[in-house]
C-alpha cells in the first residue's frame, strides 16, 4: 500500500514537472527531458576517440539508442571510428552562412539567418544505424574556434532533447572544459595512458572540473592500454590522487590495427579483449 502511494506521488510530481517544463521551458526541463550524456576527456592519444566509439557500440547493443555522437574535436576522427563519411561540419556550415551574409544573397523562403543555420545543422547530421553524428570541424582559414565551439554547445544542448543518449568526443587537453563545451554531462570519462604523467594529467582535468564547478554529475578514470601488471600499481596511484577509477582497458593489437587502417570499432570482434573489458566497466557505471 505504502509503495502504491509513493508511486502515485512520484507520478503526480512527474506530471506537474512535465507540465511546467513544456509551458515554461525552464530549468526543470533540463533534468526531466535531457539525454544521458557521456563525454570523453584526456591527454592526447590516450584513446578518447576509440573509447567513445566502443561506448557508442555498447549503447546501441544495449538498445540504449538512438545515440547522438558529437565529434567536438576540430581535428575530427570519430567518424572513422564509427565507419561513416563526413559530408558537412558545423565549422564549414558557419563559414558558408557568413558568406551568404557577406554576399547579401537571398535566403531560401525568407528564413532568418538563425532558422537557416538550424536547418543546415539538422541536415549536416550524419545518420547511421542507431547513431547520428554531429561534427564540429574547424572554421576554414584563420577563423576563431570559439564560434564553432559555441555553436556545437548550443546544438548539442538543443539536440539532447531529442536523443536519449549523447556521447561527446573531445579534443585533447582541457580547453573544452574552460570553454564549457563539456557541461551538462552525466558521466565524464577521463582517459589516461598507462603512465604516471597520464594520471597526473587526468588529475589536472579532474581538479579543473571541480574548480569550474561544471555541471558534470560523475567522473571516472579509465586507464587504457595496459599491457602487463602495471595496472594494479597505476590504479593504486590514481586512488592516492583521489581519482575514481572506473577500470583498466588492456592494450589490444586488434584495436591498434583498426586504428592504423582507420577502420570502424563496429568491425572489432565481440570477444576482443579491449571491447569486453570496456563493456564490463560500462556495465558497472549505471548508465540509465
Ligand atoms: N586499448 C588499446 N589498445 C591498442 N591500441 C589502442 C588502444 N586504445 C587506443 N588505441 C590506439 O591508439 C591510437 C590513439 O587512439 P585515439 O585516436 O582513440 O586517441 P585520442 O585520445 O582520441 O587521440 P587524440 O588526442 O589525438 O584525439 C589509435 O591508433 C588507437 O587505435
Ligand atoms: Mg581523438
Amino acid at each position: 500500500m505504502e509503495t502504491i502511494r509513493k508511486d502515485f506521488i512520484l507520478l503526480l510530481f512527474s506530471c506537474i514537472t512535465a507540465k511546467i517544463a513544456t509551458r515554461e521551458k525552464q530549468v526543470f526541463q533540463v533534468y526531466y527531458l535531457m539525454a544521458y550524456t557521456i563525454a570523453l576527456a584526456g591527454k592526447g592519444g590516450t584513446g578518447k576517440t576509440t573509447l567513445a566509439g566502443i561506448t557508442i557500440r555498447y549503447l546501441i547493443e544495449k538498445r540504449k539508442q538512438p545515440v547522438l555522437a558529437v565529434d567536438a574535436d576540430s581535428n575530427n576522427c570519430l567518424n572513422e571510428a564509427l565507419g561513416v563519411n563526413v559530408h558537412a561540419t558545423v565549422g564549414k556550415l558557419r563559414e558558408d552562412s557568413l558568406q551568404i551574409i557577406r554576399n547579401g544573397a537571398e535566403r531560401p523562403g525568407g528564413m532568418s539567418m538563425e532558422q537557416l543555420f538550424d536547418y543546415q545543422v539538422q541536415q549536416s547530421l550524419i545518420e547511421s544505424k542507431g547513431v547520428d553524428l554531429l561534427v564540429m570541424g574547424r572554421p576554414e582559414g584563420p577563423g576563431c574556434y570559439c564560434a564553432a565551439n559555441n555553436i556545437i554547445r548550443k546544438y548539442t544542448d538543443k539536440l539532447s532533447e531529442t536523443y536519449p543518449y549523447v556521447v561527446i568526443d573531445n579534443e585533447a587537453g582541457m580547453e573544452h572544459l574552460s570553454r564549457r563545451t563539456t557541461h551538462r554531462v552525466n558521466l565524464l570519462i577521463i582517459a589516461s595512458d598507462p603512465s604516471v604523467r597520464g594520471l597526473q594529467t587526468a588529475k589536472r582535468i579532474d581538479t579543473l572540473v571541480s574548480e569550474l564547478d561544471l555541471d558534470i554529475a560523475s567522473r571516472v578514470l579509465l586507464i587504457n592500454r595496459i599491457s602487463g601488471d602495471e595496472g594494479t600499481e597505476l590504479q593504486a596511484l590514481a586512488e592516492r590522487l583521489n581519482l575514481r577509477v572506473g577500470g583498466v582497458v588492456p592494450h589490444d593489437d586488434l584495436l591498434l590495427h583498426l586504428g592504423l587502417k582507420g577502420d570502424s570499432v563496429f568491425h572489432l570482434p565481440a570477444d576482443a579483449k579491449s571491447l569486453r573489458s570496456l563493456y564490463a566497466i560500462l556495465d558497472t557505471l549505471n548508465i540509465t
